[in-house]
């Protein structure tokens, strides 16, 4: 048996965030010691509730700590209340109350410490606005040499974007964080719209799903799905054919355990910060020294992924959330 990976994950809670959650937690390949939280689909406070009680409806006790409230420079938006819902879990109709206490530290300082604590090993997923990792790297410069690698969703290449014709959501959202991650110098994989909106999941597996389990963690992704996969229904043709959605962060972390089903290049990748194309992540795909500032040979590279293959995939997927991976909720005791 190989020794599961140690992940941190930097997320938004957020409907495809909790697929990617339990994915995570589900797979024997990945262990998470962490959960770093940020605004996005959700204000950083309900990402922070959100993450607690995923986590403990699972019976799993992990570190959450808050992390970034708004973006770096740029003036923050409300959430995409009709993606995800106002609670960001598809508007549950109540919550059991669950245990689980927050670890006092800001998300950054947590990846610090973890990075040096564990030298090498750790893996940040990264699946929201990137100011997390922008402000571990200003704690600590020398994080890139830490880290054992970084897996963002996030940005588009070839693939229109979804808040803009160029701009995908965790990029626009943040786009001076964005960029500070792109050019930090550390093994940084990006799986964007180009591979994201290839994979799309049916509603009906997130039922299977939850009927295999008769669990409350898959009931309430279950609930989370169906109103995330009316938004994608409604306004993507191909998507309302099978009544589903994109599973966008999951892909993240299935780079990670399968990365035999991705196609990868790898160039240059920088984003806009403002102007008509703010958050657009450009790719330098051909192996030329651009002189202009910005694209000099010093920049590091990013592996883009830009193929995936869509039904192996999903059955990865499938198999993964059908495992037995979950353990008793952690409830809050009461008198
Ligand atoms: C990304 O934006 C968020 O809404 C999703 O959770 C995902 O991380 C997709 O563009
Ligand atoms: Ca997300």
């Amino acid at each position: 048996m190989s020794i599961p990976r140690k992940v941190i994950f930097d997320t938004d809670p957020g409907v495809d965030d909790a697929m990617a959650l339990y994915y995570a937690l589900a797979h024997p390949g990945l262990e998470v010691i962490g959960i770093a939280t940020t605004f996005g689909n959700v204000y950083v406070e309900q990402a922070v509730a959100n993450a607690l009680y995923l986590t403990a409806l699972a019976g799993r006790q992990i570190s959450v700590t808050v992390g970034m409230a708004q973006p770096l420079v740029k003036k923050a938006e409300a959430p995409p209340d009709f993606i995800h819902g106002a609670d960001g879990l598809g508007n549950l109709p109540q919550r059991v109350a669950t245990a689980g206490a927050l670890d006092p530290r800001s998300s950054a300082q947590f990846i610090v410490d973890m990075a040096r604590q564990f030298p090498g090993e750790i893996t940040l997923v990264a699946v929201g606005p990137l100011g997390n990792l922008a402000a571990a790297l200003l704690l600590a410069p020398e994080l890139p040499t830490l880290v054992r690698e970084v897996v963002l969703m996030g940005g588009a290449v070839l693939e229109s974007g979804n808040v803009s014709p160029v701009a995908e959501a965790n990029i626009w959202n943040d786009p001076h964080a964005a960029d500070a991650v792109f050019t930090a110098g550390w093994p940084l994989t990006m799986v964007g719209l180009d591979v994201t909106h290839q994979v799309i999941l049916p509603l009906s597996l997130f039922r299977q799903i939850a009927e295999h389990h008769q669990h409350i963690a898959t009931d309430t992704l279950h609930h989370a799905v169906a109103f995330y996969s009316g938004f994608y229904s409604a306004h993507d043709a191909a998507v309302g054919q099978i009544t589903g959605c994109y599973g966008h962060d999951v892909l993240a972390f299935v780079v990670l355990t399968n990365p035999e089903l991705f196609t990868l290049q790898a160039g240059r990748v920088r984003v806009a910060v403002d102007g008509l194309a703010q958050g657009q992540t450009m790719m330098q795909r051909k192996a030329v020294s651009y002189p202009q500032h910005g694209w000099h040979d010093d920049i590091p590279h990013t592996q883009v992924c830009m193929q995936v293959q869509f039904e192996a995939c999903k059955a990865v997927i499938e198999a993964t959330l059908m495992r037995d991976w979950m353990l008793k909720p952690l409830l809050a005791l009461t008198e």
